[in-house]
Parts: C-alpha cells; sequence; structure tokens
C-alpha cells in the first residue's frame, strides 16, 4: 500500500498524531517551532539536548512519551552533519518510517524545522523508502497480533504553492522508487519477461506513452543474434520493450534510458554456483530501474523526450542453450565469440545499444547488474559509471549524488580493448578477471559508438544483503 501525505501549517504542540517524528542536524538547539511542544512536555526536548541525551548524530534517536493531548509519542530523529542535505533528510524520514512502522502506529506526523520548501520532497521520498515491504507472499499474522502499517503521514509545513509542488515531486519520485523495488523482489518465477512488459504497458496506458514489445519472433527479423542467443536455452518468450515519452520539445533528440532485464541469471552453461545463486533474480534490476523512471518521468510531467528500453529474457542451461566457443552475429553485424555464457548481460545489451541507434538519440544512459567485480571494487556503496562523453558522465555523477545514489568513475581506455579481442571473431564477451568492470563497458562500447553514452554498473547497488538503514534490506529501486 502506497504512504499518502498531507501537508499542514500548524504548531508542532497543536498536532494531533500518534507521533511525531522530528528531524534534526547535529548540534541543534531547541528549533523555535517546538518551544510549544517543548513546554507541554514539560521542557524534556530542552533538557535532553541541553543534557547532550540527544546530538543529533547521523541515525540517532530518542523517544519522549506525549503529553495528554497533541503528540501521543516524539520521536528525534538525527541527521548528523549534512553535507548533502537533500540525502540526509531522505535517511532520517526513512529511519522515522520505519520505527513507525515497527510501533504500528498507522499514521504519523513529521517535522524538520528550518529546511526550505525543497526538503518537502526528499522528506516525502524518505518516509516511503522506509515504509516499503513485499508482504504479498507471506500469510498474515492473526488479527490480534497484526500491526497497523505506515498508512499515511502529515508533513509539518507552510502549505503553500512551492510546498505542494515539492511534496508533488517527492510522490512521483516514490512511486518510481516503489515499480522498481517491487519488482526486484519479486521471485523468478513471477517476475517474468512477460511480466516486465506486461508493466511496460500499464505504464503506458495510464500514462500515454507509446509501448512497443519485441519477442523472439520479431528479434530474429531484427538479426538480434547477441540477444537471441542469451534467451536460446529458456522456453520463455524474450521481450524487447520500449517505452516512449515525448512531451519535450517536438522533434528534440531523446535521452535513451536502456536496462538489463535478466529475470533469472544461471549463468547458461556456464552454470553459477549454487550458493547464494537465488540472488539473481535481481538480475533484472537495470529493466525494474528504467520502469520505475519512466513512471516517476510520467508523474512528474518533465518536459523532455525520454525513451525507456529494455531486454528481458532468463539465462538458462538446456539441450539448446549458447554454449561456450559458439560465435553470434550481432544486430550491429558485429561478430562475438561467446567465451562465457555468464557474460549475458553484455550480449543482451549489446543489441539493446545499436537498436537504440534508430531513435537518434541526445544521450543513452544503460543500467545493469553486470559484473561481480564491481561488487569487489566498489562494494555496496557506489555504481560504477563509465562512459564515452566526460561532460555526461560529470551530469550524471552530480545527479547521483543529490539523490543519494553514489557513482565512482572508473577508466574506459583503449588499452583495454585488448583484453577482448578474439581469434575467431571480432571481439569475445569476456576479457578474464581482471578489471572485469571495464573489460565489460569495453564490450559494451563497441556497439554504443554513435552518441554520449554512461553505462551504470548496478550491480553493488541494485540490492542489498544487509540493511542500510535508509533502505532495508532488499532491492533499493
Ligand atoms: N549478473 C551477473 C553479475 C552479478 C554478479 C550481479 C553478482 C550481481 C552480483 C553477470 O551476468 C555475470 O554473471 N557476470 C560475470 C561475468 C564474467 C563471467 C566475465 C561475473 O561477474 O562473474
Ligand atoms: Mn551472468
Ligand atoms: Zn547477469
Amino acid at each position: 500500500m502506497a504512504l499518502t501525505f498531507a501537508l499542514r501549517d500548524a504548531d508542532t504542540a497543536d498536532i494531533d498524531t500518534p507521533l511525531l517524528g522530528v528531524l534534526l542536524p547535529t548540534g541543534s538547539e531547541l528549533p523555535t517551532d517546538l518551544r510549544a511542544l517543548d513546554e507541554r512536555l514539560g521542557g524534556a526536548l530542552t533538557r535532553a539536548l541541553t543534557r547532550g541525551d540527544f546530538r543529533g548524530a547521523r541515525d540517532e534517536t530518542l523517544h519522549f512519551d506525549g503529553a495528554a493531548s497533541g503528540a501521543g509519542r516524539v520521536l528525534l530523529v538525527g541527521l548528523g552533519t549534512p553535507t548533502e542535505p537533500s540525502a540526509s533528510l531522505r535517511r532520517g524520514a526513512s529511519l522515522l518510517a520505519r520505527q513507525a512502522h515497527k510501533m504500528g502506529v498507522g499514521t504519523a506526523a513529521v517535522v524538520a524545522p528550518g529546511t526550505d520548501g525543497e526538503a518537502i520532497e526528499s522528506i516525502a521520498v524518505g518516509l516511503s523508502m522506509g515504509a516499503w515491504e513485499y508482504i504479498d507472499l507471506k500469510t498474515p499474522p492473526p488479527e490480534a497480533e497484526r500491526k497497523k502499517p505506515l498508512a499515511r503521514v502529515t508533513i509539518v509545513a507552510e502549505d503553500g504553492r512551492a510546498a505542494k509542488d515539492s511534496l508533488a515531486r517527492g510522490e512521483a519520485i516514490a512511486a518510481g522508487y516503489d515499480v522498481a523495488r517491487r519488482l526486484a523482489q519479486m521471485p523468478g518465477n513471477l517476475c517474468t519477461p512477460d511480466l516486465l512488459a506486461k508493466t511496460a504497458t500499464d505504464i503506458g496506458r495510464r500514462h500515454r506513452l507509446k509501448v512497443t514489445v519485441l519477442g523472439r519472433r520479431e528479434m530474429e527479423r531484427q538479426k538480434m543474434g547477441s540477444f537471441l542467443c542469451v534467451a536460446q536455452g529458456t522456453p520463455q518468450d524474450p521481450k524487447l520493450v520500449t517505452m516512449e515519452y515525448r512531451k519535450g520539445k517536438r522533434g528534440a533528440a531523446p535521452i535513451v534510458l536502456v536496462g538489463k532485464g535478466l529475470c533469472f541469471d544461471t549463468g547458461g552453461i556456464s552454470i553459477k554456483p549454487a550458493d547464494r545463486m537465488e540472488f539473481m533474480k535481481f538480475d533484472m534490476c537495470g529493466a525494474a530501474g528504467v520502469l520505475g523512471a519512466m513512471e516517476a518521468i510520467a508523474r512528474l510531467r518533465l518536459k523532455v523526450n525520454v525513451i525507456g528500453m529494455f531486454g528481458a529474457t532468463t539465462n538458462m542451461p538446456s539441450g539448446i542453450a549458447v554454449k561456450p566457443g559458439d560465435v553470434v552475429i550481432s544486430h550491429l553485424g558485429k561478430s562475438i565469440e561467446i567465451i562465457n555464457t555468464d557474460a549475458e548481460g553484455r550480449l543482451v545489451l549489446a543489441d539493446l545499444l545499436s537498436y537504440a541507434r534508430r531513435f537518434k538519440p541526445a544521450a543513452v544512459i544503460d543500467a545493469a547488474t553486470l559484473t561481480g567485480a564491481c561488487v569487489i571494487a566498489l562494494g555496496h556503496t557506489a555504481t560504477g559509471v563509465l562512459g564515452t562523453d566526460q561532460p555526461l558522465i560529470d551530469e550524471v555523477l552530480s545527479a547521483a549524488k543529490k539523490a543519494a545514489e553514489p557513482g565512482w568513475q572508473l577508466p574506459l581506455w583503449d588499452d583495454y580493448k585488448e583484453l577482448i579481442k578474439s581469434d575467431v571473431a571480432d571481439i569475445k564477451n569476456t576479457g578474464g578477471r581482471a578489471g572485469g568492470t571495464i573489460t565489460a563497458a569495453m564490450f559494451l562500447r563497441e556497439f554504443a559508438e554513435e552518441y554520449p553514452w554512461v553505462h551504470l554498473d548496478i550491480a553493488g547497488t541494485a540490492y542489498s544483503e544487509t540493511d542500510l538503514v535508509a533502505i532495508p534490506r532488499g532491492p533499493t529501486g
């Protein structure tokens, strides 16, 4: 159930709510907006701050019982010393929502004294991130043990035009994250190429986007030998989906977003070890990200032309699966020697990047859970960023930082080209263990020569096996 929001311009002392969350940075004195509330609590807030019981450190929380009227409980949440205000507000709001969820209060209010209108967007996104859960496949607990999920939050702020717009932006972005996380968390037997394609047509119908779905037949006609060889071992119909959102200048070159949509990656004939293979249901997170982005962009009514595009299939071993040593001809015409059938994402993306040329893109940005090497290099904190156009890379890096999803650039120098030369074909699909994220991107570059291009390796950041505080364990969206 999506979280709903209201804006309310009132003194925090007068807000009738089971839980009032107060987001405070390090070293705050009692903000003036909280004076009346503090009085009602017999000065408890002031005492906590002056004694140092609460210092506003990042992720610090302090719980107070409320007074007879107004807020039933007050929870102070520390923001730390924010270097990126939007990111720390998201984190604090997420933590608040998670606490509210655990308490089972059902509704809450939140205030972040001294922040501007822009902050409402970050707070709404953070609250949604924290309240999100995927419980469709669990039997609900008995009525008596059931806690109310957090369903509605009042943001205490001036209720003007700017605040309303900021909240609407937050809700749109949160809806995008919701789409991406839900699809990511669904198991591979439910989240199939068919379902991803259906999700695209649903989004398209709701927002009047032109959605096109190619299946195996159509891709054969397009001579997509690279994508198709990955889908060779599965009976499921692979899908190449494009979603066209055109609210920018008529005829202006679009931005094309490309996602890897492996609904499950067993590795194929080069099969993966059994241990932790279940995480490979997340190998469609690039596609989920594109679907989420299209949902958010459409709700934001951005004045841009954007094409969302993803390739969905399942990498399976079988008697007719592609095997190491096979050579396939890609949509672009380049021949590819398959060294390892587990390096399948780049094979899908190669044909998508080549297909993207038909849209005459101003820029192409792809997202893919592409290499285990990226997890080794950057851990679960930063997305690997590589590309052919430095100004575009810089734009992506700065947007990522603002969204609390930092990226880190890796080189894409010609020197690495040697590693993916083949004895029998134009190029081979792996370059060995060394520099695995870079050689994967070098492979993609062969198919992305005609436009400015940025590649995001999200293998480490698409989902987390541990609790990240701002985001619980699981898909990050
Ligand atoms: N989907 C995997 C990459 C991956 C690994 C994502 C771990 C998230 C966590 C990808 O298809 C893959 O298997 N890559 C291989 C490439 C290798 C065979 C060159 C890898 O990283 O081992
Ligand atoms: Mn693989
Ligand atoms: Zn994969």
